[in-house]
C-alpha cells in the first residue's frame, strides 16, 4: 500500500482532468491517492511471486482499509472527504503523472477537508439486503421495494434525479466497465496469473 499526497498544482489539474473534472479534486485542501504497492515488495525481494490475482486482492483490500481509516480519522476532526474512484478512467495517465513504477496501481483518490455543505444522508441498503446468518441470502423483493421506494425519493431530493437502484444499476453495467484495466494491470507486472 502507498499513498501519494498530492500538494503540486500541476498534478492537481492532470489528475482533476482524469477525473472528468470534478472540482473538489482541484479544490480540496487534501488530496491523496491510494495505491496498490508491490513495488517494494519487488525492490526488497525481487524473485517475489507478486503477480497472482490474489495477490491483487489482498493489495486493494489493504488500500481500502487504509483509506476508510483516514477518512474516519479525518471526520473524527470534524472534516470531511469524499473517494474519486473515476481517477481509474485513465489509469495509465495517473501512472505518469504520480511517476508510479511497475508493480504499482492507482485504485482512487481521496479528498479531505472542511465541508462546505452538509449534504443529505445517501440512504443504506437496509440489513435484509446486505446480512444474513450462516447462509447466503438472495435478493428478497420486499426489501428491495422497500429500499427503492426510500432511494428514489433520496435520488429526487438530493439530484433531481428520476431514479432507483435497480435503474442504477442497469445503467452502471450496461456497457464494458473500464475494459482498459486488465491489460494495465498486467502491464504494471500484476494479476498474470
Ligand atoms: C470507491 C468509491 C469511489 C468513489 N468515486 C467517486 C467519484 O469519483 N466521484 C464522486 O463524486 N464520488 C465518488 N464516490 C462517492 C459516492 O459517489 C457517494 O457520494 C458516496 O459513496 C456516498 O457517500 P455516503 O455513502 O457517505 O453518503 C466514490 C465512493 C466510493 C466508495
Amino acid at each position: 500500500m502507498h499513498i501519494v499526497r498530492v500538494t503540486d498544482v500541476a498534478i492537481r489539474e492532470g489528475l482533476y482532468e482524469v477525473a472528468a473534472q470534478q472540482k473538489y479534486v482541484r479544490e480540496a485542501a487534501e488530496f491523496l491517492v491510494f495505491c496498490i504497492d508491490y513495488a517494494k515488495h519487488k525492490q526488497a525481494v525481487p524473485e517475489a511471486q507478486v503477480d497472482w490475482t490474489e495477490t491483487l486482492i489482498i493489495g486493494a483490500v489493504d488500500a481500502g482499509i487504509m483509506a476508510q481509516n483516514c477518512l474516519l480519522a479525518a471526520e473524527s476532526m470534524g472534516l470531511g472527504g469524499v473517494y474519486i474512484g473515476s481517477l481509474r478512467n485513465n489509469t495509465a495517465r495517473v501512472t505518469e503523472l504520480l511517476q508510479l513504477p511497475a508493480y504499482t496501481v492507482p485504485l482512487f483518490g481521496l479528498c479531505i477537508g472542511h465541508p462546505a455543505q452538509q449534504p443529505l444522508y445517501r440512504p443504506r441498503m437496509p440489513l435484509a439486503m446486505t446480512v444474513s446468518e450462516n447462509h447466503y441470502r438472495p435478493l428478497n423483493a420486499e426489501a428491495l421495494a422497500a429500499y427503492e421506494t426510500i432511494l428514489a425519493d433520496y435520488y429526487q431530493r438530493r439530484s433531481g434525479l428520476d431514479l432507483n437502484w435497480q435503474q442504477a444499476v442497469a445503467n452502471n453495467f450496461a456497457r464494458p466497465v473500464r475494459p482498459h484495466i486488465l491489460p494495465f494491470l498486467q502491464e504494471q507486472g500484476l494479476a498474470r496469473r
